[in-house]
C-alpha cells in the first residue's frame, strides 16, 4: 500500500479521494460511522467546478493488520485533539520505513508524534484549502490552496501523487513561513467561536477585531524573536494585518472587501466544536504562542487568556456569545 489516510473527515476525506484520483493505492482507516457513511464512495468537489467521485475504498482493519501492507506514506489527518488516543492503532499500522506526514493546523502536532515515532521520518505539512463537508459523502474544497511540504527527498517522490488538479501539491524551502502566517489567520478561530456570530458579522466589528490584532501582535513579536519570516498569504504584508483589524469599521469594511467576500453564513470549525461541546484545538493555536514566547522569554498575555477562556467555555463555566465590547474589556486590559 502506498498511502494510508489516517482520520477521514475533512481533509482526510478530500485527500484521500484526491490520492485515488491520481491512480494511487490508498487505504482509509476510519471509525465504523465514517465508513458506514463512505461505503458508496465519495464525491470531491471544488470552487473551480472540479467534480470527481471515487468508489470501492479499501477501509483497514487497524486490529487485524498484517506486516506486509504497511504504507510508504502515513498522512495523520486527525484533529490534533485525537492525537493522543489514536497512538496505539497508529502503532499498529506504522511500519519501519513508514513516513508520517501531519497535516494538523498550529503548532506542535508533528512534534507529539515524533516523540511516538522517535525512529521515524516524521512531516509536518499544511492543508492551506477550505474543505467543508455539503453532503455525507460529498466534501468541497471551497478555496485556494492545497498541500504544503518542506522539501525533502522524500517529499519530492510524492509528486507523481498528485495528478488531481483539484488538490495542487507545493513544495516549499521554507515551510515554517507559511505555517506561522496560517497560524495568524487561524487565531479568529476562537474569537469567532465565542462570539458566537458567523464570520462576516463578526469581522465587521472593531472591538472584536482589537482583540484579533492584539493576539497577533504578540504572535509576530514571537516568530521575529524566533526569526521566522512569515510567508503572505494574502494582498497585506503579514505585519500591516493587526493595523488594518484595529481600522474604525467604516474604512476596514472597504479595504478589506475581498476578505469579507465569504459566505454570510460561514463560522470557524473551533465555533463547530463549541457548540456541540467539543474540546477544541486551542492549546495547538493560541496555547501554542504562549508555550513558544515561554520558551524565549516573550509574555503573549492576550494570547494566553483567550486560551484560559475557551478552556473556561469547554468545561462550561462560561459560554459563547460575548459580545465585542465585553469581549475587548475582558481581555485587553
Ligand atoms: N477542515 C478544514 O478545512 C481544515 C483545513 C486546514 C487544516 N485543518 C486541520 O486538519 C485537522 C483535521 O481537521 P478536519 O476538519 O478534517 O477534522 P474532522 O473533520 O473532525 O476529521 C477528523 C477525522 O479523524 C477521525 N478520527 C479521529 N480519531 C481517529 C482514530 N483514532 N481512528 C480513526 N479515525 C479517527 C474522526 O472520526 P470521528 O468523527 O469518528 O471522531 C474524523 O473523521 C485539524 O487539525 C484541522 O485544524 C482543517
Amino acid at each position: 500500500m502506498e498511502h494510508m489516510v489516517f482520520g477521514a473527515g475533512l481533509i482526510g476525506g478530500y485527500l484521500g479521494a484526491a490520492l485515488m484520483k491520481s491512480g494511487r493505492s490508498v487505504g482509509w482507516v476510519v471509525r465504523p460511522k465514517t465508513q458506514q457513511k463512505l461505503r458508496n464512495g465519495l464525491r470531491v468537489t471544488d470552487y473551480l467546478d472540479h467534480d470527481e467521485r471515487v468508489e470501492n475504498l479499501t477501509f483497514v482493519d487497524v486490529n487485524s493488520y498484517s506486516a506486509d501492507q504497511h504504507p510508504t506514506y502515513l498522512w495523520l489527518t486527525v484533529k490534533c485533539t485525537a492525537l493522543q488516543a489514536a497512538v496505539d492503532d497508529l502503532k499498529r499500522v506504522v511500519g519501519p520505513q513508514t513516513t508520517i506526514i501531519c497535516l494538523q493546523n498550529g503548532l506542535g502536532a508533528e512534534d507529539y508524534v515524533q516523540q511516538q515515532f522517535p525512529d521515524h521520518q516524521v512531516i509536518r505539512g499544511v492543508m492551506a484549502a477550505n474543505v467543508a463537508e455539503l453532503a455525507e459523502d460529498h466534501l468541497h474544497r471551497g478555496t485556494l490552496g492545497g498541500i504544503d511540504l518542506p522539501k525533502l527527498p522524500v517529499t519530492e517522490t510524492l509528486v507523481p501523487s498528485f495528478q488531481f488538479a483539484g488538490l495542487p501539491l507545493v513544495l516549499h524551502d521554507d515551510l515554517e513561513g507559511l505555517l506561522w502566517a496560517k497560524l495568524q489567520l487561524n487565531l479568529n478561530n476562537p474569537i469567532n467561536a465565542i462570539s458566537n456570530i458567523p464570520l462576516k458579522q463578526e469581522l465587521s466589528l472593531r472591538d472584536y477585531r482589537r482583540v484579533l490584532a492584539a493576539a497577533a501582535d504578540e504572535l509576530l513579536t514571537v516568530a521575529a524573536a524566533k526569526g521566522i519570516v512569515l510567508a503572505k498569504l494574502s494582498p497585506l504584508p503579514p505585519k500591516l494585518i493587526p493595523s488594518m483589524m484595529r481600522l474604525p469599521d467604516w474604512l476596514f469594511v472597504r479595504v478589506s472587501a475581498k476578505m469579507l467576500a465569504i459566505d454570510p453564513n460561514a463560522r470557524s470549525s473551533m465555533w463547530e466544536d463549541l457548540s456541540s461541546n467539543k474540546i477544541t484545538e486551542i492549546d495547538f493555536l493560541n496555547g501554542a504562542i504562549v508555550r513558544e514566547g515561554e520558551r524565549i522569554g516573550v509574555d503573549c498575555p492576550v494570547n494566553r487568556a483567550i486560551t484560559d477562556l475557551v478552556h473556561q467555555i469547554e468545561r462550561g463555566e462560561k459560554s459563547i456569545g460575548i459580545n465585542a465590547k465585553a469581549l475587548k474589556a475582558l481581555l485587553l486590559k
